[in-house]
């Protein structure tokens, strides 16, 4: 089976298998570029990354209202809990989970990582995800780090990497990221949204074209890519 990807704008993934929907760090009401709004989203799992609110914005709401598993670090998913969310599992870098869609593994992110209200969220994260058959990176809000060439050493159909600059890597550290990732494909996230973050994903492109094997692909806020 396929698995689809959709991009909801700035860090936010629609991911569906052949049987459930996963959300990964909705911010969809308040989001400048978000092609859909949190009520019209029901997934099975939500994925959080880190704490903060442009991750974590509509995860109480859309959580309440489909009763989605929201799968986080120890900490957000504790601070979650605590808010009334009754379907939480925490968990913490290096560690995995096996679920109906398949296996998430919790990855390093160099970035911080404090919840909208002050409160210590843990570390900053990234996910893998194993399911139909596909090895896929999602490497959220983070710097360049060289231990992505052990995320790598797998093999990855895709990498999903940030290219905004300012909060996370930007375009040529994401170069250097998927050098050393060596996925399959490319995708860019956590850019334009803001004019701070603004990038211009076809050059971006012909970065990663020129200095990578990757293929890169580039989506528009509610497109979907299909692997
Ligand atoms: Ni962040
Ligand atoms: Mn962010």
């Amino acid at each position: 089976m396929a698995i689809k990807l959709t991009w909801f704008g700035h860090g936010c993934w629609l991911i569906e298998t052949a049987e459930h929907k996963l959300l990964l760090d909705p911010f969809l009401n308040d989001s400048p570029t978000a092609p859909i709004k949190a009520e019209k989203v029901s997934p099975d799992f939500i994925l959080v990354s880190h704490g903060h609110f442009d991750h974590v914005a509509d995860v109480e709401t859309i959580a309440k209202a489909s009763g989605a598993l929201v799968i986080a670090i120890f900490e957000v998913a504790q601070w979650f809990g605590n808010k009334g969310l009754g379907n939480t599992l925490g968990m913490n870098i290096g560690g995995s989970t096996k679920q109906p869609f398949g296996k998430l593994t919790m990855t390093q992110a160099l970035h911080s990582s404090s919840l909208p209200d002050g409160s210590y969220g843990g570390e900053p994260a990234g996910f893998v995800l194993e399911a139909e058959g596909k090895r896929i990176y999602f490497a959220c809000d983070t710097g360049l780090f060289s231990d992505m060439q052990l995320i790598g050493k797998s093999g990855l159909d895709l990498a999903v990497l940030p290219i905004g600059d300012l909060f996370t890597m930007g375009p040529h550290d994401s170069l250097a990221a998927t050098k050393l990732l060596k996925p399959k494909q490319v995708l860019p996230a956590h850019y334009n949204t803001w004019p701070p973050i603004e990038q211009d994903a076809a050059e971006w492109a012909n970065l990663i074209r020129g200095g990578s094997d990757a293929e890169p692909i580039v989506l528009n806020p509610g497109a979907t890519h299909q692997l």
